[in-house]
């Protein structure tokens, strides 16, 4: 994507939450194609921690490498060893990231989301999150851009499976393709580092991001591409962007309004303003 040129004045954040999750009722009211992107914020209170900012996995425990790809792919067969390994490990400590993502449960944030749906108002939900639970909180309409941690993918035929229906075998690893015919090797759904997004992914967000007249964007330091690139692409096309972080980012000098609040805090009163809104017929 071409540089998206700079805004021209940032964001009507008046200090005033209530008046700018007010006025980011009124825009998403009077869109007729809402689409969102979400990021490890809007999980933020159900337990499970962000990457960065304050108390971020990563700014906790230092950044991954950032070629775990290619490192699965040089030994997929001791990369498998290894995950085993750690699942078991993970299991046995209560105060693992892989724990408290699977005891996580959905926060008012993804229920308002939900809701924006099931009003007609959102109608496509990009998400860089890989924890299910805006599906669990009942998203429909969803592409997971970093993919599942509940599922599993062929890196040949981009077969996927519930992890639950894909028992591996300890003694064969790499687990193959089940579709038949097909001999790919298997790997978690989540994205690694250096992985490509499967393209079928890539398409749905850069089409759903182009039908959009209004942009949500929450929960993101909006610094990894292309999950940070959609909202510009509607932005482009003279859609308003709204945000909801409790921080800024580089996105929020193309916001019409950025609401400095948490998530779960700001989601809900998002959704009731735009509830009314559309009962008084804006
Ligand atoms: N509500 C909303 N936003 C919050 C909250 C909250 N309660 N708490 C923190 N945030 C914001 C932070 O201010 C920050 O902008 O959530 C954002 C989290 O940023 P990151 O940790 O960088 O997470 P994310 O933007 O999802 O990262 C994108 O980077 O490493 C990759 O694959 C990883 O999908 C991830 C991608």
């Amino acid at each position: 994507m071409g540089d998206p040129g700079s805004p021209a004045a940032g964001p009507t954040q008046g200090g005033d939450l209530a008046a700018d999750i007010d006025r980011a009722g009124e825009i998403l009211a009077r869109a007729q194609y809402v689409v969102v992107l979400t990021g490890a914020g809007v999980s933020k209170e159900s337990g499970i921690p962000t990457f960065r900012g304050d108390g971020g996995l990563w700014t906790v425990n230092g950044e991954p490498p950032m070629n775990g790809f290619q490192l699965f792919l040089e030994d997929t067969a001791g990369w498998w060893r290894q995950r085993l390994d750690r699942r078991r490990a993970d299991e046995a400590d209560p105060a693992s990231f892989a724990r408290a993502v699977d005891e996580a449960r959905p926060n008012p944030a993804h229920a308002a989301l939900a809701e924006l749906e099931h009003l007609g108002v959102v109608r496509h939900l990009i998400t860089q999150n890989v924890d299910d639970l805006h599906r669990r909180a009942g998203q429909r309409e969803i592409t997971e851009i970093h993919g599942n941690r509940h599922w599993m993918r062929c890196l040949d035929c981009g077969a996927r499976w519930p992890a639950s229906e894909f028992p591996v075998d300890e003694g064969r690893l790499p687990p193959r393709c089940a579709q038949p015919g097909c001999e790919g090797v298997v790997k978690d759904d989540t994205v690694m580092f250096g992985e490509p997004i499967p393209a079928e992914a890539l398409s749905r967000c850069d089409a759903e991001s182009r039908r959009a007249d209004c942009f949500l964007v929450v929960g993101t330091s909006a610094v990894v591409m292309p999950a940070a690139g959609f909202p510009l692409l509607a932005w482009q096309r003279g859609a308003p962007l709204v945000e909801v972080n409790p921080e800024p980012t580089p996105l929020t000098g193309y916001a019409e309004v950025s609401c400095r609040g948490a998530a779960g805090d700001v989601l809900p009163e998002l959704a009731a303003a735009v509830r009314a809104r559309r009962a008084a017929g804006a």
